[in-house]
């Protein structure tokens, strides 16, 4: 009998077509509710995922027959690895599928919102030619902060050079090294980064020690007119918090893809126009798919055929 693929999450078909060709029974089924998911679980060989379905240790004790769970992504914070592991099943995940087409949102992000380009589409596409109401800025001569100089964090620095900015960063794991190899200058502590940048990107997974790591406290020491960039996860910021500064004139704009309330679009930023909002697009590219979805079912097919897979 052929072994079971469940897919919750939409892979590229060509990642569905390895796995067929290969002789497995794929399912894909989007959507499914914890408790949909709980009762299916256990029928299957495989588990292929992106962000949305959260893989609880609830999930991978009822996934009895389950040997290798695949996630199509960078992260695997959607994924209890430790339960995992306990019920001997590997996870394994493509992280380097995504990140030029998250760096490269960040850039998309950073500027629209320096040059308010959703708010003038807008403008124009209701038939007013309203030159006069933006005045945004440029990033030529800029301090932009990154903070975390993980991979996308690094094509984040690169890409911002080539606009002349000058790159600052804050990341107790980042090396000297790395971070002169990237022409980054790298700070200790937050609390110097955060009054110098005019523009500050965010590239930290989301724990319990980056939960609202941007609040009040630290919105407060930034530079009048800053511009702010979330491509990482939600939560990392706290949205009511920025909301209170960009309504006090505080913060000049911001570009949010990761919002806390994900997979609702519920946000006190959205009452903003110079707030980019956008639906947790920054893997959302063909090429970036292509890459993640044919890798994960490589790996995952070699992981039930027990060949080697890169597991995290
Ligand atoms: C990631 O962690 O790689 C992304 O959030 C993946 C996704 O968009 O599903």
């Amino acid at each position: 009998m052929a072994m079971k693929i469940l897919v919750t999450d939409k892979i590229v078909d060509e990642g569905i077509d390895i796995l067929k060709g290969k002789g497995y029974e794929v399912d894909e089924r989007f959507g499914l509710s914890p408790n949909e998911l709980l009762e299916c679980v256990g029928a299957y060989d495989a588990l292929i995922v992106r962000s949305a379905t959260q893989v609880t240790r609830e999930v991978i004790e009822a996934a009895t027959n389950c040997k290798i769970i695949g996630r199509a992504g960078v992260t695997c914070d959607n994924i209890d690895v430790d339960a995992a592991s306990e019920h001997g099943i590997l996870v394994c995940n493509v992280p380097t599928s995504n990140i030029v087409s998250a760096a490269e949102h960040t850039m998309a992000l950073m500027l629209s919102a320096a040059r308010e380009i959703p708010a003038a589409d807008a403008a124009m596409h209701a038939g007013k030619f309203s030159r006069d109401r933006f005045m945004g800025h440029e990033l030529y001569e800029k301090t932009l902060a990154i903070f975390g100089l993980g991979r996308i964090g690094g094509l984040v620095a690169e890409r911002a050079h080539a606009f002349g900015m000058r790159v600052v960063g804050f990341d107790p794991y980042c090396s000297a090294a790395r971070a002169s190899q990237l022409g980054v200058t790298l700070f200790d502590s937050m609390d110097e980064v955060l009054p110098i940048a005019d523009f500050i990107t965010v590239h930290v997974p989301r724990t319990d020690g980056t939960y609202h790591m941007f609040a009040a406290e630290q919105f407060a020491q930034m530079k009048d007119g800053v511009v702010i960039v979330n491509t990482a996860r939600g939560g990392v910021i706290d949205e009511k918090a920025l909301s209170d500064f960009m309504a006090a004139g505080r913060v000049f704009a911001c570009g949010i893809d990761m919002l806390e309330a994900e997979p609702s679009a519920e946000t006190p930023l959205a009452e903003f126009d110079r707030a980019v909002l956008t639906p947790h697009l920054g893997a959302n590219t063909l090429e970036a798919q292509m890459r993640a979805g044919v890798n994960i079912a490589r790996y995952v097919a070699n992981g039930l055929e027990g060949l080697v897979v890169p597991t995290v």
